[in-house]
């Protein structure tokens, strides 16, 4: 358990995901640490995706021999060093100036896989030359189908492996401390702003002097100057289509024609549906929380989804994941992989690219020792017999 009072100063004083956390609270102007941390309404959602983990106990099987622990994963026909994997996030260059650079890297030197986010701050084609790391691209149906086959093409051109198609986002969630804090992007100076330059001068310093933060992939869209990121805003959340439905997922599957996940999905039957298609993974998301407060957590959708898809798509837990025995519980119940989005951006915003490698040693490390103290030599050889339901 993780005490509440301390107050890590660095990287190597996290000992936890929570730890990075505190750190990264320290480290960001609020409306920033909120934006990253928060989540729609009243953040039952996110509590719960993490929470509901506990509802699941470990049955160590002892007396096995466990002096060597296999980690690796074959993750849509890549092998990868863990079950684990870079959940696009958007924004990242607003939590430290390295942006989606820095996970990019980690994924590369630690055999991981990136997913870059449509919403990034770096752009397809900057992140591919900085990252030989195996990466996806995440999508959203845009209103103009147009820009859909834009992306498609750029991603081809650049070496994507797959691409995901987030389908929780009809509308924005409502994330009610960004309404508190007047949250901008970019930010907006204010009396205030003086202040806060007091208290985290690094940050202040690196968002004024370095290019600013744009959504990097939709500069050129609708005449828009390349530092007007609240035009971005508005012209990205204007394309959001609620409109969306399975005849685009069957078209852009199409369009893809290579390995395709669905973001989003936690019913049955819309797995069974998006397989049906040819979806070869669904990642089981509420999108951190961030969208329909009170949605089913992934973890307590795994079950029904496995049964439904039957072994025909991977499915990939994604959301609440904080310790190595999350992911253990997520395989067990018959996940391929978990992804994670808070708790490597907890590190990039303590500590940039180190930051970054510091959340995925904590993960591993604790992977690993778990998968000793359970007994369990190989992580594809998880299953329900190490579970039991509380
Ligand atoms: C974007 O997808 C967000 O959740 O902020």
């Amino acid at each position: 358990m993780n005490r509440s009072s301390y107050q890590p100063s660095t990287l190597n004083d996290c000992h936890s995901i929570a730890d990075l956390r505190t750190l990264a609270q320290r480290r960001l102007p609020r409306a920033m640490f909120d934006y990253m941390d928060g989540a729609a309404e009243d953040e039952v959602s996110m509590g719960r995706n993490s929470s509901d983990f506990s509802r699941h106990a470990l049955i160590p099987r002892t007396l096995t021999d466990v002096s060597t622990i296999n980690l690796r994963k074959r993750i849509q026909g890549v092998d990868s060093a863990l079950p684990l994997l870079f959940s696009p996030t958007g924004g990242q260059r607003l939590f430290h100036h390295e942006g989606e650079k820095a996970a990019a890297a980690v994924a590369a030197a630690r055999e991981l896989i990136f997913a870059l986010s449509s919403m990034s701050t770096h752009n397809i084609e900057s992140v591919a030359a900085h990252s030989n790391a195996t990466k996806w691209f995440q999508i959203y149906v845009w209103k103009d189908r147009g820009v859909v086959k834009e992306f498609i093409a750029r991603c081809k051109a650049s070496g994507y492996h797959a691409l995901i198609l987030t389908v929780d986002v009809q509308t924005s969630g409502q994330r009610e401390r960004d309404l508190q804090n007047g949250f901008t992007l970019p930010p907006r100076f204010t009396a205030s702003s003086l202040f806060d330059m007091a208290l985290h001068p690094v940050w202040w310093w690196n968002m004024l002097t370095k290019p600013p933060v744009t959504l990097a992939n939709v500069v050129n869209k609708a005449g828009l100057g390349v530092n007007n990121a609240t035009a971005l805003g508005h012209y990205a959340a204007s394309q959001l289509d609620p409109s969306v439905s399975f005849d685009d997922l069957a078209w852009m599957i199409q369009e893809w024609g290579g390995p395709f996940l669905v973001k989003g999905v936690v019913a049955a039957q819309d797995a069974q549906r998006a397989v049906e298609l040819g979806a070869s993974g669904i990642m089981l998301s509420n999108h951190g929380g961030r969208q329909l407060d009170h949605a089913i957590s992934p973890i307590s959708a795994l079950p029904a989804l496995v049964e439904a898809v039957a072994g025909r798509a991977e499915l990939i837990v994604d959301g609440g994941i904080r310790r190595g025995s999350d992911i253990i519980k997520a395989l067990a119940l018959g996940a391929t992989a978990c992804s994670i989005g808070r708790p490597y951006l907890y590190g990039l915003a303590a500590g940039g690219q180190p930051g970054v490698e510091r959340a995925i040693t904590l993960l591993a490390s604790e992977l690993k020792r778990s998968m000793m103290l359970l007994g369990c030599d190989d992580v594809n050889k998880l299953g329900p017999h190490y579970l039991q339901a509380r």
